[in-house]
């Protein structure tokens, strides 16, 4: 059977800490679609690391990793990763499987991305700039160059007729950085890949499945990121949502079991496109710094605002979410009050669904007040020592979403996370 961990607002919901948490009960982790615009947090002997390409479940010596063919891979990033874990004593031999119909990241991906989004001035997405817009456009444009290709002889051959088509883009951007020193990096990237277990995906994940293994499917970036189903356009290209782990991993629907959607008690976005629950005010200041809400992969600051519940029933719609994960409960902790986003007001009118186009209906969140609870909750380790007002928020969520949150974290470590019971 395959269970999902996936983000239900815009990213960097704590999907790292959660998978790592819960992978000691699988036999593989998989990630089945994004790229290295994830990064994804956990701490492994009280040291931080974030992951972009690895799927979170690295740290566990009996566990087996895919990098799924959903996924785009940037040979670059994936090399420097593995060097940052091999210290912590993984085997990447053992542990580490490539998909061979994985799509590559050029480095003219990247050049791509970065010409894409100047060219867009002030309506720029707001991009990681990781290559990964271009990337899959190659790939649905079936231009794209997959790490299978790697072992076929033709690969320079194949790669310098794409380069030259990229190149023709980069003219008409009229971009001219000198990406000579990216080229050098991946090619000597391509190398360290070839060197990895390269599998055919889909038959891998399968005879594990015939054998009775537990799969856990890695969520990359969130459910209001997704191409289809997030705030087009300022989405990421991948599908995000639950539907994309069995083209992302090649396994049939009926494998998945659990989808266990991760949710901030509050919300986040970094980069561009609506945020109804934002605020641009000293409290979204004081979440940013309460909560450490700058990018794990750009370092850029993270937009900040209330729970927005209208996006999550949505998002737990979409992804037929059967529990909920609410991290980050102890961020909360010093709020006088705090909101959750119940509804809607487009033009005057009040709706708990999601627009079509939420940039241009210009949604005014309406929002219902809650008592906070004022006192430090990160030593608790179990639900009855939670304060009473912190379940009653947890109750109204609950109840909203008609999903049960079925753990609380109250804080990064791994250790950190509160059973709620049923
Ligand atoms: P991901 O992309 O969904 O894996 O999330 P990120 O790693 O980008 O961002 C989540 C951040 O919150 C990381 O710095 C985590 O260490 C941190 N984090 C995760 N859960 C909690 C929590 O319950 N409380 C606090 N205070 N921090 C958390
Ligand atoms: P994790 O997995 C938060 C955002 C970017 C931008 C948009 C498109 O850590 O939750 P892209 O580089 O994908 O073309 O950018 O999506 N974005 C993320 N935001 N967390 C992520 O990943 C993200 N990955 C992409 O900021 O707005
Ligand atoms: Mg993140």
């Amino acid at each position: 059977m395959v269970d999902v961990i996936l983000g239900l607002q815009w990213g960097d919901e704590g999907k790292g800490k959660i998978v790592d948490y819960f992978a000691k009960d699988y036999q593989v982790v998989a990630r089945f679609q994004g790229g290295p615009n994830a990064g994804h947090t956990l701490y492994v002997q009280d040291k931080k690391l974030v992951l972009h390409q690895i799927p979170s479940g690295i740290f566990h010596p009996g566990i087996v990793n895919l990098i799924g063919n959903g996924v785009v891979l940037d040979p670059v990033t994936l090399k420097k990763e593995c060097d940052s874990v091999t210290p912590f004593g993984v085997d990447l031999k053992k542990n580490l499987f490539v998909a061979d119909r994985t799509h590559l990241i050029l480095p003219t991906h990247r050049a791509l991305d970065k010409a894409a989004e100047l060219s867009k001035g002030n309506q720029k997405i707001g991009s990681t700039l990781k290559g990964i817009g271009p990337a899959y456009m190659d790939k649905t444009g079936r231009n794209g160059l997959r790490v299978g290709d790697l072992l076929d002889k033709n690969f320079t051959t194949e790669y310098i007729k794409l380069r030259l088509k990229h190149q023709r883009l980069l003219d008409s951007y009229g971009f001219q950085e000198d990406i000579s020193a990216w080229e050098e990096e991946f090619f000597t990237a391509l190398e360290f890949l070839r060197t990895l277990n390269i599998v055919n995906g889909e038959y891998f994940i399968n005879e594990k499945l015939q054998a009775g293994q537990r799969i856990l499917a890695e969520g990359a970036q969130g459910s209001m990121l997704d191409i289809d189903f997030g705030t087009f356009p300022y989405v990421t290209s991948s599908n995000t949502v639950s539907a994309g782990v069995c083209n992302g991993l090649g396994i049939a629907p009926r494998h998945i079991q659990e989808v266990i959607g991760i949710t901030k008690a509050y919300c986040t976005r970094v980069g561009g496109g609506p945020f109804p629950t934002e605020l641009n005010d000293a409290t979204g200041e004081e979440l940013r710094k309460i909560g450490n809400e700058f990018g794990a992969t750009t370092g850029r600051p993270r937009r900040c605002g209330w729970i927005d519940l209208v996006a999550l029933r949505y998002a737990c719609m979409i992804n037929g979410v059967t529990q909920v994960v609410m991290t980050k409960a102890d961020v909360l902790d010093s709020f006088e009050t705090l909101s959750v986003c119940t509804a809607y007001s487009i033009k005057g009118k009040e709706t708990t669904q999601m627009p079509y186009q939420l940039e241009r209906s210009q949604p005014v969140a309406k929002l219902q007040q809650f008592p906070g609870w004022n006192t430090g909750t990160d030593q608790c380790k179990t639900y009855e020592a939670l304060p009473t007002t912190m379940k009653q928020y947890v109750h109204f969520i609950n109840d909203y979403l008609n999903v049960k949150v079925r753990y609380i974290s109250n804080g990064p470590g791994r250790d950190q996370l509160v059973v709620v019971p049923q």
